[in-house]
């Protein structure tokens, strides 16, 4: 079993001084051990702040939420990877279902920025996950392994075996509806043998996080699922106490 990834990713939510107290409080009460993976995904503005708080806590990854398909240019309003690498971002989150669906990032888009991401040494964490009307259509796997396979399409074996993935249904994110730890499982065994094909035996030691919904009451019992080997979590990593409960018990 690997250890597990414990992700918060915060999205538009915590700026330099409420994460500031965030962390003063969460690394009061999670020591450091060598028996999980803990991240944060920030606001690129609060970036700064977050690895101000975590000092010394290097094995604590910090990363961004989204960088631009494009190395760099006019592109107002936009963070390049260069930028995120320059910060002190380890993990880029890359094709997150709101990207996608609010902000309409495409198939192709993820691929360049996956590709942009391990150019600058960074490592991506790909998400993908199927629309409640997909999953109804018996769609899921198809979904989700059609954007695996378009998000690591720049990268070489190695390249690819090196990512992160997320699996998250878009219809359990922020809804308070989390897929059920089989239901879950059934499709990280999906993605798990499809990485198989494409990275060969890498993928055995590849973690694939599942996201949406995740809280106090189910973290444990999803992370118990077989190829469940982390957790990316909203809502509940907001909260300092909370975030803390879930990455120690
Ligand atoms: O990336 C995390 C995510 O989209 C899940 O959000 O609030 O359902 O935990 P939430």
């Amino acid at each position: 079993m690997l250890k597990p990834i414990f992700a918060a990713n915060w999205k538009m939510n915590h700026g330099p001084t409420e994460a500031r107290a965030f962390l003063r409080e969460f690394l009061q009460q999670v020591p450091r051990s060598s028996d999980r993976t803990l991240a944060f995904f920030p606001p690129a503005l609060t970036l700064h702040a977050v690895q101000e708080q975590l000092q010394d806590r290097h094995e604590i990854l910090v990363g961004v939420q989204n960088v631009h398909h494009e190395a760099s240019g006019a592109f107002t309003g936009e963070t390049s990877v260069g930028m995120a690498r320059d910060a002190g971002a380890r993990l880029v989150l890359v094709g997150h279902s709101e990207r996608r669906h609010v902000f309409g990032e495409t198939d192709e888009q993820s691929a360049k920025k996956c590709e942009l991401v391990v150019r600058a040494g960074l490592i991506p964490m790909l998400c993908v996950g199927e629309k409640l009307e997909e999953r109804e259509a018996g769609q899921t796997e198809e979904v989700v392994l059609r954007q695996l396979e378009a998000g690591l399409s720049l990268l070489d074996a190695h390249h690819a075996g090196n990512a992160l993935i997320a699996y998250e249904p878009v219809w359990a994110i922020g809804t308070g509806r989390t897929a059920t730890p089989q239901d879950a499982s059934t499709v990280h065994g999906a993605i798990r043998r499809w990485l198989r094909e494409r990275v060969g035996d890498r993928a055995l030691t590849m973690p694939i996080l599942y996201g949406g919904s995740v809280n106090r009451g189910n973290a444990k019992l999803l992370l118990q699922a077989p190829d469940i080997d982390g957790l990316l979590v909203g809502g509940a990593s907001l909260d300092a106490g909370n975030w803390a409960a879930i990455v120690t018990e």
